[in-house]
């Protein structure tokens, strides 16, 4: 090997240095180094040299053979950087892309073409200053409410047919209608803001003994659904109760021992954690305040929250108010408008009240309406 004790800040000072002999060094670097991580900083370096013939025939020839996706990335990069000036890196960034067809590459030039707009710091708007409560199907009643205007999403939708409250045909009718609901979700969030959904798998009744009983991760189903309604995915939380509290499944296992017959307790349910697609960085939602909005210093340091569940003797599935109080804290603002559009008994508009935050509730059931708005705290549109 040629430079076998290379450094990355060698190679850093070789791009940052302009000249034809840097150049020509960094292209024989990169035949000859197999590290990874430096030969990414060796292709970004060279990108950052000056004679664009050499650079362009260096990509064009090792694009498509470079073998790793994090080195087309870096390449690509200078073609939008360069494409700027010069015609043939926007034509070789476009083929790259389309070749490519991947994710990261489109996501790289939808921000590149926004920064190119020069858009500066966004612009708090409000658009509501009272909670409301829409009654009636989401789909329907969330078209009164303005596009871009709510600030987060947290709710815990139908799980299928599990509870009373719902009678979907078929599991495919359900996920249809929940879809349409994420639309007409994804319409009125603003961008960049994040929708966060509370779902864990259900099982199905059996019609009988002799019939096996059906278990639909519900959310399995909701990524896709989510993805395809324009979020992508940021993290999962997992919510964990006291075993205590839930279901025992384990009485089969218990009294034979036998392998296959394990059925453990299920303590959790997934907390999922969406982010609206846009073309900028999380830190310009966040720069639309100022310093005194931060929170205090204690926080949930890991993804497991452990909090018992409540019963309420008006709606049979209601958040704990602890679990609505976390994620308004780490995902809004006070003064933020947040939306629940599977309300329920309103436990979410109740704490973000509590929380100095504006509601939006949608629901339904006219028996829940009248629950959430017992003592007309609500605008009704
Ligand atoms: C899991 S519960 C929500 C419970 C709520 N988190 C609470 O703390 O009370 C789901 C609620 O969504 C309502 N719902 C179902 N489909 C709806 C739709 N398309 N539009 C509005 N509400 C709907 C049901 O009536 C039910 O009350």
């Amino acid at each position: 090997m040629l430079f076998p004790e290379i450094t990355l800040a060698q190679i850093k000072e070789l791009g940052r240095i302009k000249s034809s002999e840097n150049l020509q060094t960094l292209i024989e670097l990169y035949s000859v180094i197999e590290d990874i991580e430096l030969l990414r900083e060796i292709v970004s370096s060279i990108g950052r040299q000056t004679d664009n013939k050499i650079i362009l025939d260096f990509i064009s020839s090792n694009v498509y053979k470079c073998g790793f996706m994090d080195l087309v990335y870096q390449m690509y990069r200078t073609c939008l950087y360069k494409g700027k000036t010069c015609a043939e890196f926007k034509k070789l960034g476009e083929e790259i892309r389309k070749y490519f067809n991947n994710e990261v590459l489109n996501k790289m030039r939808e921000y590149y073409d926004y920064r190119q707009d020069r858009v500066g710091k966004l612009e708090r708007v409000i658009k509501y200053d009272k909670p409301i409560l829409l009654c009636g199907n989401n789909i329907e009643t969330l078209k009164k409410v303005d596009e871009n205007s709510v600030q987060l999403i947290f709710t815990s939708p139908p799980y299928y047919n599990a509870k009373i409250y719902s009678n979907y045909h078929s599991y495919q009718d359900y996920l249809e209608d929940m879809f349409q609901s994420l639309m007409a979700c994804q319409r009125v969030l603003e961008d960049g803001r994040f929708i966060i959904i509370n779902v864990s798998p259900v099982i199905s009744k059996r019609p009988g003994r002799e019939f096996e009983s059906i278990r639909y991760p519900i959310h399995f189903d909701f990524h896709n659904l989510l993805t395809h309604a324009g979020f992508y995915f940021v993290d999962e939380i997992q919510w964990i109760k006291p075993e205590s509290s839930v279901k025992n499944r384990n009485g089969g296992y218990q009294q034979t021992h036998m392998p296959l017959s394990y059925k453990p307790n299920c303590i959790n349910e997934s907390i999922m954690v969406y982010r609206k697609s846009a073309p900028f960085l999380l830190d310009k939602n966040i720069a639309m305040y100022d310093k005194t909005f931060a929170n205090d210093e204690n926080f949930d340091s890991s993804n497991c929250w452990y909090i018992a569940p409540k019963s309420n003797k008006n709606h049979p599935a209601v958040f704990p108010k602890e679990l609505c109080l976390r994620i308004l804290k780490y995902y809004s603002f006070k003064g933020d408008v947040v939306l629940d559009p599977f309300a329920g008994s309103g436990t979410f508009g109740e704490v973000a009240i509590e929380m100095n935050r504006i509601p939006i509730l949608c629901e339904q059931n006219k028996i829940y309406c009248d629950l959430i708005n017992a003592d007309n705290k609500y605008v009704q549109l």
